[in-house]
């Protein structure tokens, strides 16, 4: 087996396999890292990109989003769905520049206090923009995880979800975590599908539990409540 835990292998898998150069990969700038998040949080990436150039063209920055008419924002996102998201988005450019002089806060726990930003987008926000080593656990992020620790917890108890975020937390790598955090992101969406995991592409085969066990697609354990 060739070396490394799962960190290793992700940054690895993710610099020579992983998606790169989509337009919100190109910056630091946690406004147009902010905006991508949320429009991909329920939005295929080849939607997306018809979108965010469009959004920033008209609000280049945050100041110009919370100083525009919610109607003006609600007619852009018009496609995306969700409309929740596109309120909160125009709340949480308004908390900004109201609560943090119009610069987004460095660190994922001051993000995560912001509307429509819950722990794993400002983990994935903090990680891409500011190299914060913290850990995302999103949908997608949650299957691989719990795929490759063999992780049976039942998802709908309150203290096995816990559980699973201190393993997220306890897998980070010391370095790379911009890299790991969009590979995990990249595995989630492609290899390790709901349905049909392509165990034999992933660089996590080596040491994934579940594969291992022979049907990857008992996890993740979410009974209904
Ligand atoms: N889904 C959520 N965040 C994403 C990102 N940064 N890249 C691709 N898909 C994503
Ligand atoms: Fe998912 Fe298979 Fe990779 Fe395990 S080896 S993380 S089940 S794709």
């Amino acid at each position: 087996m060739p070396p490394g835990g799962i960190a290793e292998r992700v940054v690895a898998w993710q610099r020579a396999h992983g998606r790169h150069g989509l337009p919100w990969q190109g910056t630091r700038d946690p406004y147009r890292v902010w905006l991508s998040e949320i429009m991909l949080q329920q939005t295929q990436v080849s939607t997306v990109l018809a979108y965010y150039p469009r959004f920033l063209d008209r609000f280049p920055d945050v100041r110009a989003l919370a100083a525009a008419p919610l109607d003006d924002v609600l007619a852009l996102w018009s496609g995306l769905g969700y409309y929740s998201r596109a309120r909160n988005l125009h709340r949480c450019a308004q908390a900004v520049v109201a609560v943090h002089g119009g610069a987004f806060p460095a660190s994922s726990a001051l993000l995560a206090t912001l509307p429509g930003i819950g722990r794993s987008t400002a983990a994935a926000i903090a990680a891409f923009c500011f190299g914060e080593r913290a850990a995302i656990l999103d949908g997608n992020v949650k299957r691989v995880l719990s795929r490759a620790l063999g992780f049976g917890g039942d998802l709908a108890l309150a203290a096995e979800e816990r559980a699973l975020w201190r393993e997220a937390e306890a897998l980070l790598p010391a370095t790379g975590v911009e890299a790991y955090t969009q590979g995990l992101m990249d595995l989630g969406a492609g290899v390790c599908s709901v349905r049909r995991p392509q165990c034999l592409l992933c660089p996590l085969q080596p040491v994934c539990v579940a594969q291992r066990e022979g049907l990857p697609e008992r996890y993740p354990v979410k009974t209904r409540k």
